[in-house]
C-alpha cells in the first residue's frame, strides 16, 4: 500500500477510533472496537487481535478472522519477545523468526505492539498478514498510538 495512502487512512481511523471509544473506559469495548475497525479498514490485515497479560499467560482476547491459539507457550513467539523488549516487533517474514507460533499457516508476516497500563505491559496488539513484508514504520507509529488511547 502507498505510504501517503497509509498514512492518511490512519489518520482518518483515529479519529474514528477516538470518537467511539470516548462513549466507555471499558477496555475490553475498546479492543474489540479497536479490532472491528482496523481489520476492515487495510485489506493485508489477515487476522487482528489482542493478546491480554494475565497471570504471566498471554490469553486471547477479541479478534477477527480464523481461529487463534487460545494460550501462547510461555516465552515463545513474536507476542513474547514484544513483551520481553518492551517494544514494537515489525517481523517481515515469520518463517525466519525463531520460535514464531503459527496459529494460521497462512500468516506471513507479523506486526506485535504493547499496550501499556501505567507502567506495565498488559496486553499486545497482534496482526498478522498473507503476504511477506506487509508492516512498515507507518503501521508502527499509528498502531502504537492506537494502542495508547485504551487506557488512555
Ligand atoms: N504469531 C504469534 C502468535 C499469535 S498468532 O499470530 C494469532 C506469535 O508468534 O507470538
Amino acid at each position: 500500500m502507498d505510504s501517503n495512502k497509509k498514512e492518511k487512512r490512519y489518520i482518518r481511523i483515529i479519529t474514528q477510533i477516538e470518537e467511539l471509544i470516548k462513549k466507555t473506559s471499558d477496555p475490553l469495548a475498546r479492543m474489540s472496537t479497536i479490532i472491528a475497525i482496523l481489520h476492515h479498514k487495510f485489506n493485508y490485515f489477515f487476522w487482528t487481535g489482542f493478546y491480554r497479560l494475565v497471570d504471566e499467560e498471554l490469553t486471547v482476547c477479541c479478534y477477527q478472522r480464523s481461529v487463534a491459539c487460545l494460550v501462547l507457550e510461555k516465552q515463545k513467539g513474536v507476542c513474547w519477545a514484544a513483551i520481553n523488549k518492551k517494544k514494537t516487533l515489525v517481523i517481515p517474514n515469520v518463517k525466519k523468526f525463531p520460535g514464531h507460533i503459527a496459529c494460521d499457516s497462512r500468516s506471513a508476516s507479523e506486526i506485535v505492539i504493547p499496550v501499556w497500563c501505567d507502567d506495565k505491559i498488559v496486553a499486545v496488539l497482534d496482526v498478522d498478514s498473507k503476504d511477506l513484508n506487509s508492516f512498515d514504520n507507518i503501521d508502527a507509529k499509528y498502531l502504537e498510538q492506537i494502542a495508547k488511547k485504551i487506557y488512555g
